[in-house]
């Protein structure tokens, strides 16, 4: 049996932290982080981690993160940074759900927000236009991979997209 936990992955930018707050809204049902208790553990910003010790330090960082949650965590909504999927353990953590959108409705999304500066500037690996799609081209099948639900999320509110989980979620 897979623990409790709901598992929210997919790209930068893609709601999955607007998704978990409309979860606690509508279900009630309080949610966890992965880059927030990352930022607070270490006391630093993501984009400064990756400034001043490379990706790989934070990929680490991910991992502790990962076996804390395996441990530690049920009952709990759990939205993750884009790169988490790849935690070995990541299915052990919970149910796995997979909210999935063209890069270019994401690049939207971001860019016809009032504070884009922001979550562009907080995300080093959106950076590069070129190089984002290329991750996203990368990465599509295997979020899809380890996912146990897919959820398209394009022009959809975050309130409906939290109650297609919790009708899809059942018996997963
Ligand atoms: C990353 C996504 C970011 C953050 C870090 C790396 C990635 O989280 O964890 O910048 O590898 O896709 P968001 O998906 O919340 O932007």
């Amino acid at each position: 049996m897979k623990k409790n936990n709901i598992v929210l992955i997919g790209f930068m930018g893609v709601g999955k932290g607007t998704v978990a707050r409309a979860i606690f809204k509508e279900f009630g049902k309080i949610s966890i982080d992965t880059d927030d208790i990352i930022e607070s553990n270490t006391k630093q910003k993501i984009k400064d981690i990756f400034e001043e010790f490379g990706e790989e330090y934070f990929r680490d960082l991910e991992k502790q993160c990962a076996i804390w949650l395996e441990k530690n965590i049920t009952n709990t909504i759990i939205s993750t940074g884009g790169g988490f999927y790849k935690q070995e353990n990541l299915n052990k953590i919970g149910k796995i759900v997979y909210l999935k959108s063209s890069f270019e409705a994401i690049l939207h999304k971001i860019y016809s927000s009032k504070d884009f500066k922001k979550k562009l500037s907080k995300r080093p690996l959106l950076q590069d236009t070129i190089q984002a799609k290329k991750l996203f081209n990368y990465r599509i099948e295997q979020y899809e991979n380890k996912a146990d639900i897919i959820i398209d999320v394009e022009n959809k509110t975050a309130t409906n997209i939290a109650k297609e989980i919790f009708t899809n979620i059942q018996g997963k």
